[in-house]
C-alpha cells in the first residue's frame, strides 16, 4: 500500500563564518547596542563574505539534513529551495541539485519571503500525499546582506544570513497535522525589495525597461501590527484543523523577526516562555531560514524530541503570513 503520509526525518543548517555585532554597526549608522537589543532582541547576525553564496551555504545545510534523514542525495525526487535572494534571479536550486549530485531530482526555486520555509512545507507535502514524490528536500536560505541599505539604520539592524533545511518522506501516519497560509497583497507597499527601472528607447517606438532592484524598505511598524495579530490567528486555525488546543504544542517555532513579536505572539497565545524556541539574538531575521535554523539547533541541541508537536509560522513580505503544525519524526 503506498505511503501518503509525510514525516520530517532529518533537518540541517550552516551559517556564514564571520558575526557582525551590533556595537560594529554603530561605525556604519546612527544606533546602539541598547537600542537594538531592546527593541529587537539581536546582539548579533552572521554577514555572507565573498565567495560565500547562497547555493555554498544551503549545500551545506541540505548534506546534514539528507544524512540526518539517513537517506542519500540520489534517493530524493524533489529539491525545493525557498529563497528570495538567490545566487541567480533564474533560480539556485539547480545549482544545488547538481552540488549535491542528487541525479533524479526535479529542481526549482520558491519565493515567498519569510514565509518561505512554511510554504514550501506544505507544498512539499502536497506532492507527498498524492502519491507523487517520496523524498523531498526542502530548504530555506537568504542572503539579505546583499541588499540591505547599509545606511539605512530603520533596517540594516535588523537582518542577516543563513541556510536551514529539512527532509521531507512519504510515512504511514501523516505527521503534518495541519496548517493555514494565507497572503494579503493589498499591504505589500510595507516590506519591498522591488525592481526600479526606467524606461530606455531600443528603437524608434520600442522601449524596454532598464535598471535594478532597490535595497530593501520596510514600515516596521505597520509589519509588526500585522504579525502581532495575524500569526495568532494563523497558528489558531492550523490547530484546529490539526483538532489540537494550544496546551498540546511542545513547542513554537516562529519566524525569528523579533523577540518581542516572539513574545507577543506567546502571549496571546498563552503558550509559556520554556516551549517558546529563540534564537535570534545569534541571527537576526534571516528571513527563508529562520525557522529550520531555529529547528535545527533545537533538533541538535536535544531539545525537540522524536514525537514532539510544533507549532510553527512564517511571516512578513508579501504580506504573507502561515502557520504549520507538524510531529517531529517519523
Ligand atoms: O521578516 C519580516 C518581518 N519584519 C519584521 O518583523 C519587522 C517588524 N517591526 C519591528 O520589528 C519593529 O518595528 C522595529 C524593530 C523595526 C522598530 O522598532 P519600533 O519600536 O517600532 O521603533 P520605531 O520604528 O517606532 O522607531 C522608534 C525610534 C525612531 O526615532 P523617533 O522618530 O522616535 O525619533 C527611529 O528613528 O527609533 C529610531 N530608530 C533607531 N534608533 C537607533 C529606528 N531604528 C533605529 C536604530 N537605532 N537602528
Amino acid at each position: 500500500m503506498q505511503n501518503l503520509g509525510i514525516a520530517i526525518t532529518g533537518s540541517g543548517s550552516a551559517v556564514p563564518a564571520t558575526s557582525l555585532e551590533n556595537q560594529r554597526l554603530s561605525e556604519l549608522v546612527e544606533t546602539s547596542d541598547e537600542w537594538i537589543t531592546s527593541r529587537t532582541g539581536i546582539r548579533q547576525r552572521r554577514i555572507a563574505l565573498p565567495p560565500e553564496s547562497l547555493s555554498g551555504l544551503a549545500t551545506i545545510a541540505s548534506r546534514q539534513a539528507i544524512s540526518a534523514a539517513g537517506i542519500t542525495p540520489a534517493d530524493l525526487d524533489l529539491i525545493l529551495l525557498a529563497t528570495s535572494t538567490p545566487d541567480d534571479l533564474f533560480g539556485s536550486a539547480c545549482k544545488i541539485q547538481a552540488e549535491l549530485g542528487a541525479t533524479k531530482a526535479v529542481a526549482f526555486d520558491l519565493t515567498a519571503a519569510c514565509s518561505g520555509f512554511v510554504f514550501g512545507l506544505v507544498t512539499a507535502a502536497q506532492y507527498i500525499k498524492t502519491g507523487v514524490y517520496q523524498n523531498v528536500l526542502l530548504i530555506g536560505a537568504d542572503i539579505l546582506s546583499r541588499w540591505v541599505d547599509w545606511q539605512d539604520r530603520r533596517t540594516c539592524v535588523l537582518f542577516g544570513d543563513g541556510a536551514g533545511a529539512v527532509v521531507l518522506q512519504a510515512n504511514q501516519s501523516d505527521r503534518l497535522l495541519g496548517f493555514s497560509l494565507k497572503s494579503d497583497g493589498t499591504q505589500n507597499h510595507y516590506l519591498n525589495l522591488a525592481y526600479n527601472g526606467s524606461s530606455q528607447e531600443l528603437i524608434p517606438g520600442i522601449n524596454v525597461t532598464k535598471g535594478t532592484y532597490e535595497p530593501i524598505t520596510m514600515n516596521g511598524k505597520e509589519v509588526y501590527r500585522f504579525a502581532v495579530q495575524r500569526v495568532p490567528e494563523v497558528i489558531d486555525k492550523a490547530l484546529f484543523q490539526a483538532n489540537l488546543s494550544v496546551d498540546q504544542i511542545d513547542w513554537l517555532i516562529l519566524h525569528q523577526a523579533n523577540q518581542r513579536i516572539l513574545n507577543a505572539v506567546a502571549q496571546r497565545l498563552n503558550i509559556p516562555d520554556h516551549k517558546v524556541i529563540s534564537n535570534v539574538a545569534n541571527y537576526g531575521n534571516t528571513s527563508a531560514a529562520s525557522i529550520p535554523l531555529a529547528l535545527d539547533e533545537a533538533v541538535r541541541q536535544g531539545k525537540i524530541k522524536p514525537n514532539d508537536i510544533i507549532a510553527t509560522s512564517g511571516f512578513g513580505a508579501g504580506l504573507s503570513w502561515g502557520a504549520a503544525i507538524f510531529q517531529w519524526g517519523r
